[in-house]
């Protein structure tokens, strides 16, 4: 589900508290580096000249909880105010009756900016009194730190209980878009280039894109334990034996996968004192280094460095790319000795032509030393947080902030429950949904149950839907039930064209070997009429397309889908198409387990939405719900909902028992 931008809100005289990502080096008390300051220019702009009063927050290193005079935010207020040519005012708090009263001074198009919001340790705590006194200050919320996103703090999370709306800024969504091309249609082929002191940086992510890229390249701290497991000789080199056999899993992965994993084949090792720090102390000077075999790393030697053979096949490897994400240098590149191998592999990524998405701090710091940051496709203002993301995890800052469209999570119970077992679902589910917000939840029940689910969910926030209508009113039509028979049972959604209900027999022979999924006769035609007449009579119709397997592989899976919707919406006007919610449900996924992979799910609906703009407009496109379906269940709901484009879930089997359901529910809000 896409998340909600200062885009789609009203900011004119609103007082806008903003999160941003402000943790900038600092010099002698001065800006060292402006780069994650100009990154939110873009949308501070913006609310500026829509005439909203912005009022800023961010971290600033690591205090504690404590007031730390070093580490106040008063430096960045001056620095911002030369970049934006206005005078920015800071209060010495982020909470507090001094912050209100700076507030109030507001002018819309004026800017303040509070003080460290982690000299409170409540905001590492996500305290909720202290969310809510951040909150008390402002009418809406705007999130753009995206380098504190994958962070559950007061700032980023906690508030969002006490503001709304809450909305992403341009930031968050520019790089939430390169991060999920990344991970959904990246061109190929696609390299990736770990390096970095610690393994359990960035395992999660090699074994998650194991999936995606063609060949993965590891250098920097990490590469010492996958030598290990090979069973090379590191010498002192960094081994994680904790994740050792992680490690070798990941390298058997990959082989049955067939993604290259490239290691060094040599290396810059150093004989370093003992005690030295790496890297905080200075390079201990005349320390003996030398380049080695990387199978054979002599016994008191330890590896700092890519060597030169290494260098070279890297440089090959990226070579023809089209697509490369780099995070972590590929050895102790602060000391001078030992920073060649990261100094290459930046010039050999600014050479090889491809996209690249570089994430990391010290990656970027070894981008602009080699010179070559502006031959970037993209450089991440949050290393963690695209380390996170590329791992398919979630990020806490992002999942707090409002939906674009109300979520759907509608059940069907297909042929079960009698009107007491609906009943009883009702009693064991509804209590546990009494905070529920921007979900709306719907059960579709056989005919039978419906009255008494109907009067069961009264008061509750729960949807009563059924299963299919015909599309006359009444008449000599033995066994058919109405649209008005159906408001009548208290509905008020309807599912229509399920594909268990269509037919797609071309011949007598297809007819004759039907399976239960294709006896029912629906077709495009009576799908158009049952949404007609639903509309008609006020029941909002969920319209289920999708695609059998023969049909997948033989390609024609987004011709069909938009010819299902074109015939589905046939003489609907917009407003009328804006009431319908779309199921995008694969046939082959149905009851069978076999989920639809998220990012393909998520692609199809892609083209359903960009079908419903062109027959429509984007707006109307922009409204409609559009759900997946297909062997939803709580493991598999989160991967699906953090797709962009997916609104929701029709949920068969798993909506059958109420804790399974409630938790599909809890994870589309
Ligand atoms: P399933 O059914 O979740 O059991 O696969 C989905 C549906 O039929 O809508």
């Amino acid at each position: 589900m896409r998340k909600k931008s200062v885009r789609d809100v009203e900011v004119e005289g609103k007082r806008v508290l903003m999160r941003v990502d402000f943790n900038v080096p600092l010099e002698n008390g001065t800006v060292a580096d402006d780069t994650r300051i100009r990154a939110v220019l873009p949308t501070l702009n913006y609310l500026r000249e829509r005439g909203a009063k912005v009022v800023l927050m961010s971290h600033l290193g690591r205090p504690k909880g404590q007031r730390k005079p070093e580490l106040s935010l008063a430096p960045v207020a001056q620095r911002l105010g030369e970049l934006l040519g206005v005078s920015v005012a800071f209060v010495q708090d982020c909470i507090g009756p001094e912050v209100a009263a700076a507030v109030e001074r507001l002018d819309p198009g004026e800017v303040l900016l509070l003080e460290n919001t982690r000299f409170h340790p409540e905001e590492e705590k996500n305290c909720p009194t202290f969310a809510r006194k951040l909150a008390a200050v402002a009418d809406l919320y705007v999130n753009d730190a995206f380098g504190a996103a994958h962070r559950a703090h007061a700032s980023t999370v906690g508030l969002t209980d006490y503001l709304s709306p809450c909305v992403a800024g341009f930031l968050i969504e520019k790089e939430l878009e390169v991060l999920r091309r990344l991970l959904t249609l990246p061109e190929r082929p696609f390299v990736v280039v770990l390096g970095g002191a610690k393994v359990s940086d960035k395992i999660g992510v090699v074994e998650n894109l194991l999936n995606l890229a063609d060949k993965i390249l590891l250098g920097g701290g990490l590469a010492y334990t996958f030598l290990k497991a090979q069973g090379k000789c590191i010498g002192q080199s960094l081994l994680d034996e904790e994740h050792l056999e992680a490690v070798q899993e990941v390298m058997a992965k990959a082989q049955e996968k067939g993604v290259e994993l490239l290691l060094p084949v040599d290396v810059m090792a150093a004989q370093v004192p003992e005690g030295t720090r790496i890297p905080q102390d200075p390079e201990p000077e005349g320390m003996p280094h030398q380049i080695v075999d990387a199978a054979h790393i002599p016994d008191h030697w330890q590896g700092l460095d890519i060597g030169p053979q290494t260098r070279q096949q890297f440089r090959e490897a990226v070579q023809g790319a089209k697509t490369i994400f780099w995070n972590g240098p590929m050895g102790v590149f602060e000391w001078p000795t030992f920073a060649a191998g990261t100094n290459a592999v930046a010039k050999a990524l600014a050479d090889s032509g491809a996209k690249v998405v570089v994430g990391g701090g010290e990656s970027v710091a070894a981008l602009q030393q080699a010179g070559v940051a502006d031959k970037m496709y993209h450089i991440c203002t949050g290393g963690g947080a695209s380390l996170e993301f590329l791992e398919g995890r979630t990020l806490p800052g992002v999942e707090a902030l409002d939906n674009v469209r109300p979520a759907v999570a509608a059940g069907n119970w297909k042929m079960h429950k009698t009107s007491g077992e609906a009943r009883a679902f009702v009693q064991v589910l509804a209590p546990q949904l009494t905070d529920l917000k921007e979900v709306e939840v719907v059960l579709c029940a056989p005919f039978t149950a419906l009255t008494a689910l109907a009067e069961a969910v009264q008061g509750t926030p729960l949807k009563v839907g059924a299963q299919d209508l015909f599309w006359q009113e009444s008449g000599a039509y033995t066994g058919e039930i109405s649209p008005s028979m159906l408001k009548d049972a208290g509905c008020t959604h309807v599912i229509i064209g399920h594909s268990e209900r269509r037919g797609r027999f071309g011949s007598y022979e297809e007819f004759a070997d039907w399976n239960l999924l294709e006896v029912f006769g629906d077709n495009d035609w009576t799908v158009n009429a049952k949404v007609k007449a639903a509309l008609a009579a006020g029941l909002r119709p969920i319209v289920c397309v999708g695609e059998m397997l023969a049909e997948r592989e033989r390609g024609e899976t987004d011709d069909l889908i938009r010819l299902q919707l074109r015939r589905a919406l046939h003489g609907l006007d917009a407003e009328e198409a804006a009431e319908v919610i779309i199921a995008y449900e694969p046939v082959w996924a149905i009851g069978t387990g076999k989920v639809c992979d998220a990012e393909e799910a998520n692609r199809v609906i892609g083209v359903i939405r960009r079908t419903l703009a062109e027959l429509y407009d984007q707006g109307t496109a922009e409204t409609m719900r559009i759900l997946y379906g297909g062997s939803i269940k709580p493991e598999n709901i989160a991967g699906l909902m953090a797709q962009p484009e997916i609104d929701g879930g029709l949920v068969g089997g798993a909506s059958l028992d109420p804790e399974s359901f409630r938790q599909i529910i809890r994870a589309c809000e």
